[in-house]
C-alpha cells in the first residue's frame, strides 16, 4: 500500500485535533483510499503535550530542517497561525517538493502568491480547506464541484465568535460588551478578540473564498470591512420589529459584471435560510447560474471539526497524482465595484423640536436617498428617530448621513446599518 509521510507544524488545539484524527481513521483511510498515512515529524515545543496525545517525542522537535531534509515527509500541515514563521516554513516545504495543507487563512490571503510560486517550483500541492468554514467542505465544494456553473454571489456566516455574540445578544437581550466578555471567560472569543469582532477573520476567508467563486484574485484592500463592536441591542430589537435578524455577512457578489466584496453586520429577513444560523455555527449560500442554491452548515472552528478538513486535505494531497493550483486571474481596480447598493437602517438622535425631520429628510433627499418607512419615540426634549431607506448608493448615503450630522438640531447618529 501507498505510504505517505506527514508533517505537523505545532499540536495546539487545531494539530492535535488533526493528530487524534489521523490515529483514530488510519485503518478507515487505509481501506476507503488505500494510503496508509503516518505521521513523521512533528514540530513542537511542548514535548508533554506531544506525549499527551501518544506522540513518540522521538519525533518531535522544535527545527524545520528536520521537516525539510526528510525526503519520507511528502505532506506538511502547518497550525502556527500568524504570518512568519508560517509562511517560510511553507514556502522551504513547497521548494523541497512538499505538498502543504493550512488552515492558516490571515497568512493564505496574503500570501497566496508567494505559495503558489513556491509550490511551482517544487511541483508541489497547495490545499486550504481548513482555512474557511472550518470542518465545512466549501473549499472543494467551489474547486470540485461546482464546474458546471458560473457563481454568482457567495454570502455567509464564516465566523462563529461573532455569530456567538450577535445570537446572544439576540436571544437574550444582552449588551455586545456583556456578552463579549463572557465569550472571553469561556475560551469563545481571544483575549484580544479584533481578528473575530472587526471582520479581519471574515475578510480573510472572503478574500479566499471568493477569488474561487470568480476566478479571480480578490485583493483585502477591495473588501469593504465593518465589524460588530459598535452594535447595539437597542438596534437588534428595532430589527427585530421590521422582521430582521442581525448578522455579520461575508458577501462577495457580481453585480452588472463587476466584483462586490464585504463584510458588515447585516439585516437579514427571518425567513433568510443564514437567519436561523445560530451560535457559533457558521454557513455559507452559493448561487450558480445553472444549479441555483446551494447551502452549506457547520462547525467553523474548533479542534475536530477543522481537524476534519485538514485530515480530508491530507488524504486528497496523498491521492492525488498531479497537484493542480486554482486558477484565479490577476484584477485591476476596474473589476471592482466598491460604490456599492444596498437598504438602509439608520438609527439617530435629535432634539424634540418643530422642523427636525424636514431638515433630516432635505439632507436624505439632496443625495437622492428615499426613505421607506420612520420611526420616533420622543421623551424628555430628545427623540430617538429610526428611518428604513430604500436601495441606495454607499456613496449617497454617506454624504446625506455627513450633512445630517452637521445639523445643529441633530445629537447624534447612533446606527448605519445595510439591509438585505
Ligand atoms: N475565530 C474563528 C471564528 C475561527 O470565530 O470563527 C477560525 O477561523
Amino acid at each position: 500500500m501507498k505510504k505517505i509521510g506527514v508533517a505537523l507544524l505545532g499540536l495546539g488545539t487545531v494539530g492535535g485535533g488533526t493528530y487524534r484524527i489521523l490515529k483514530q481513521m488510519k485503518e478507515d483511510i487505509m481501506r476507503t483510499d488505500g494510503v496508509e498515512i503516518e505521521v513523521l515529524h512533528v514540530l513542537e515545543r511542548d514535548i508533554e503535550k506531544a506525549k499527551a496525545l501518544g506522540v513518540d517525542p522521538a519525533i518531535v522537535s522544535t527545527d524545520i530542517n528536520n521537516v525539510i531534509n526528510n525526503p519520507d515527509i511528502k505532506i506538511v500541515a502547518e497550525f502556527f497561525g500568524g504570518i512568519e514563521p508560517a509562511r517560510s516554513f511553507l514556502i522551504a516545504s513547497l521548494k523541497a517538493g512538499k505538498s502543504i495543507v493550512t488552515a492558516n487563512k490571515e497568512m493564505f490571503a496574503k500570501c497566496r502568491d508567494d505559495l503558489e510560486v513556491a509550490a511551482k517550483e517544487g511541483n508541489a500541492g497547495l490545499y486550504f480547506e481548513a482555512s474557511c468554514v472550518g470542518g465545512v467542505p466549501i473549499i472543494r465544494t467551489l474547486q470540485a464541484g461546482m464546474q458546471g456553473n458560473r457563481i454568482q454571489s457567495i454570502m455567509g456566516i464564516v465566523n462563529g465568535t461573532t455569530n456567538y455574540i450577535l445570537t446572544k445578544m439576540s436571544d437574550e437581550g444582552l449588551e455586545y460588551a456583556d456578552v463579549l466578555k463572557e465569550a472571553q471567560r469561556l475560551g469563545y472569543a481571544e483575549a484580544n478578540p479584533s481578528a473575530d469582532v472587526d471582520g479581519f477573520d471574515s475578510m480573510y476567508k472572503l478574500s479566499i473564498l471568493s477569488s474561487l467563486c470568480f476566478h479571480k484574485r480578490i485583493p483585502l484592500d477591495k473588501i469593504y470591512r465593518e465589524g460588530i463592536s459598535k452594535i447595539s441591542k437597542i438596534d437588534i430589537d428595532a430589527g427585530k420589529s421590521f422582521g430582521y435578524t442581525l448578522k455579520l455577512l461575508a458577501i462577495g457578489k457580481k453585480v452588472n459584471g463587476k466584483i462586490e466584496a464585504r463584510v458588515h453586520p447585516t439585516f437579514i429577513k427571518n425567513d433568510n435560510p443564514i437567519a436561523s444560523v445560530k451560535g457559533s455555527f457558521n454557513a455559507v449560500l452559493l448561487n450558480g447560474d445553472n444549479v441555483g442554491d446551494i447551502m452549506l452548515y457547520g462547525r467553523g472552528a474548533g479542534d475536530l471539526p477543522t481537524g476534519s478538513a485538514i485530515v480530508s486535505d491530507i488524504v486528497y494531497a496523498a491521492v492525488q497524482s498531479e497537484h493542480k493550483l486554482s486558477y484565479v486571474a490577476p484584477t485591476t481596480d476596474e473589476d471592482f465595484n466598491t460604490d456599492f447598493e444596498s437598504e438602509y437602517y439608520v438609527r439617530m438622535s435629535v432634539k424634540d423640536i418643530a422642523g427636525v425631520l424636514a431638515k433630516i429628510t432635505t439632507a436624505f433627499g439632496k443625495y437622492g436617498v428615499s426613505i421607506n418607512s420612520v420611526q420616533q419615540n420622543a421623551s424628555e426634549g430628545v427623540a430617538s428617530v429610526t428611518f428604513m431607506i430604500h436601495n441606495t448608493r454607499e456613496s449617497a448615503i454617506n454624504k446625506a448621513i455627513a450633512e445630517i450630522k452637521s445639523l445643529e438640531s441633530v445629537n447624534t447618529v447612533d446606527a448605519l446599518i445595510r439591509v438585505l
